[in-house]
């Protein structure tokens, strides 16, 4: 990065698209003018090509590696973000229309998903947050599953209201379903556990235009030909994430940033401890602040990616997101459904980030409590 450019940036606490880590960004300029090899930009060649093709395996390859995929799953590399991915599943997870889905819904993102699934089967809520303002998730006698569902759908982290699962919950059976778009790559996840995880890319890892499917392998033969193509699994995995023209520079984005995961950060056990210790610092601002800021979500079911608080009134709330301005902390606006404020700290929201972030907040509970 020119240095006044770099000088120029703030810290960029957005909901997604959001902060990528430095390093990447420089990589990204550095070779934006021509791949070194190839003569061209990434932004310039073609799909098909050997050198587009070796960066979607390698880029493949070492997600696999980052995130313990294991052999009995898939990864496909689709667009449409993961609001397609909300008609994707039931489309081609139920077989018929008499199948149930079941959805646990602990916010916003999971209350969306479970909206498409009348279009193609009948949806069963095993549980539903909205009542409590969706500030926790269920604990696990409190979920009510359908007789033999074709799934259990839940979001692992509910961007807008700052609640995440420890662990993705027990099904009992049915192949569990999760929406990672805000939380992937956070921390190891036993992926063995899991039906299908879905992620959008353009929070914790890459940009916009991509998501990423990681599908246990027998559910492909649940997609047959009733299903459009773009909707059939099946065939992103046997067309290699390219039955039509892939998302590009976005796939290369991933990888850039799951190498700077494995070889800057030394992967995600490392990547979890950052992230603990990042939110912690957040976190017991808020819990030591005599009241002045309230926290939205149960303590322990806090989101160590979106730290949404409020202070004591909507006024104080709007002098807080100026005042950070003008201090180079940069949106920090909570949902317009929330109101307050959510700092998105993402895996690359640098310590000192959220350091800044928590000295001004105690600066202005001390002027303003
Ligand atoms: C948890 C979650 N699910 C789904 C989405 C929707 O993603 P997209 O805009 O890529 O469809 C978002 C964010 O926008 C999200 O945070």
């Amino acid at each position: 990065m020119s240095t006044q450019t770099a000088t120029q940036r703030a810290f960029n606490f957005s909901a997604g698209p959001a902060v990528l880590p430095e390093s990447v960004l420089e990589r990204i300029r550095d070779e934006m003018m021509c791949l070194p090899g190839v003569g061209a930009s990434i932004l310039e060649i073609s799909h098909r090509g050997a050198a587009f093709v070796e960066i979607l395996h390698g880029t493949r390859d070492r997600f696999r590696e980052l995130f313990a995929v294991p052999d009995s799953h898939e990864i496909v590399f689709l667009q449409g973000g993961a609001c397609l991915q909300n008609a994707m599943i039931p489309a081609s997870l139920l077989t018929d229309k008499n199948q149930t889905a079941d959805y646990i819904i602990t916010g916003a993102w999971g209350k969306k998903s479970a909206a498409e699934v009348h279009r193609f089967g009948n949806l069963h809520v095993a549980w539903n947050g909205q009542h409590e303002n969706f500030c926790r998730v269920p604990a696990p006698e409190e979920l009510d599953y359908s007789n033999q569902p074709g799934y259990v759908h839940s979001t692992s982290n509910e961007t807008i209201h700052g609640v995440q699962f420890r662990e993705g919950p027990d099904t009992g059976g049915a192949p569990l379903v999760s929406d990672m778009s805000s939380d992937i790559l956070c921390r190891p996840v036993d992926v063995s556990r899991y039906g299908l995880i879905y992620a959008c890319a353009q929070k914790n890892s890459g940009i916009a235009g991509l998501t990423v499917v990681v599908i246990r392998r027998d559910l492909l033969d649940r997609c047959d030909d009733r299903l459009p193509l773009y909707f059939n699994y099946a065939k992103h995995v046997a067309g290699d994430s390219m039955v039509n023209t892939p998302p590009t520079f976005a796939v290369y984005v991933l990888g850039l940033v799951c190498r700077w995961l494995q070889e800057e950060i030394g992967g995600l056990e490392n990547m979890h401890s950052i992230n603990n210790e990042k939110s912690s610092i957040l976190y017991d601002m808020i819990d030591n602040s005599g009241g002045f800021f309230r926290g939205h979500a149960r303590q322990q079911d806090r989101s160590i990616m979106n730290v949404v608080f409020t202070t004591p009134n909507e006024g104080l709330d709007k002098q807080f997101l100026d005042e950070a301005a003008k201090a180079n902390m940069i949106t920090l606006k909570g949902h317009r459904s929330l109101g307050g404020i959510r700092a998105s700290i993402y895996n690359a929201m640098p310590l000192e980030g959220v350091e800044t972030l928590a000295a001004f907040m105690k600066d202005f509970a001390s002027r303003n409590g």
